[in-house]
């Protein structure tokens, strides 16, 4: 069975690890094993001394298309949505070691969310950020309805957040959701080269430094509890079941 999430150490880039979406058939649409995969890396990364950085990446043209329609489909009908994604975002807003992405191509919900928890984003110029959370009758998640009006400003976070406005490359570098528009073709070296640039940095600096940039982590992590409730109990409506099977349908 193809392993939908890589996790890899490249020997050219000693102290890095590689968390990779590899679904591209369903263009990296995140289901719940994936998650746990993601969750168990960046738990490894935290305890093992040989991990110094953690580098997420897709595929030619597409990073994710964000959670699996079909998971969000099975919950909406009475099944049960799992730890799973709440754990990884717990994870992720939790890591003390540098994240860094590299995005070419699709980014959606998650696919975009996610970057709000990395250090450094670099994106390729055929990249766009979109989530449609309100047009699936969902809200944000990943407290990014904290981060992102922070980094951005108001107006910015909710015409990606709310009203689903995509955001192009230089408008995500403006945005301050990104650190670095790239050819397509350079994305995976420029993301790796960076990581690996980190992971030979004095980590305990590195970790002191990273833990006041990003400021106390509790009302993230309050948020992304707060934002779970409302996402779980809007999965559930009639109008995001609706807006699910017309997915499913079209
Ligand atoms: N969950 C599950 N499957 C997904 C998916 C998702 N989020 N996104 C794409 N796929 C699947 C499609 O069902 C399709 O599968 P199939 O070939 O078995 O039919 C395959 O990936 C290719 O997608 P397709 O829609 O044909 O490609 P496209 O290039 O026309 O459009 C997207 C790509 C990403 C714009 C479109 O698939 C889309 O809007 N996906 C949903 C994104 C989304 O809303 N995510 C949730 C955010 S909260």
């Amino acid at each position: 069975m193809t392993d939908h999430v890589l996790v890899e150490r490249p020997e050219a880039y000693p102290g890095v690890q590689v968390i990779r979406f590899n679904r591209p058939d369903k263009k990296n649409a995140i289901t719940r094993d994936m998650y746990a995969k993601m969750t168990t890396a960046l738990m490894v990364a935290g305890s093992d001394p040989a991990i110094r950085a953690t580098a997420f990446l897709g595929t030619d043209g597409c990073f994710s298309a964000g959670n699996d329609m079909n998971d969000f489909l099975a919950f909406a009908m009475g099944g049960s949505m799992g730890g799973e994604v709440l754990d990884f975002l717990r994870a992720l807003a939790s890591a003390t070691k540098p994240v860094v992405s590299g995005v070419d191509g699709l980014a959606i919900g998650i696919g975009t969310t996610i970057h709000l928890h990395c250090d450094l984003t670099v994106a390729s110029v055929r990249s766009v950020f979109r989530t449609p959370f309100v047009d699936l009758a969902l809200v944000p998640e990943a407290a990014s309805s904290l981060i992102a009006p922070r980094i951005m400003g108001h107006q910015r976070a909710f015409a990606l957040l709310a009203a689903g406005e995509p955001l192009e490359p230089a408008a995500a570098l403006q945005a301050g959701l990104i650190w670095k528009v790239v050819d397509e073709n350079a994305v995976e070296e420029e993301t790796l080269s960076l990581a690996g640039r980190l992971a030979k940095k004095p980590p305990e600096a590195l970790r002191i430094a990273r833990d006041l940039i990003r400021g106390d982590r509790n009302d993230v992590l309050a948020r992304i509890d707060e934002e779970a409730e409302h996402f779980a109990a809007q999965l559930k409506s009639a109008e995001a079941r609706a807006a699910f099977e017309a997915f499913m349908r079209r």
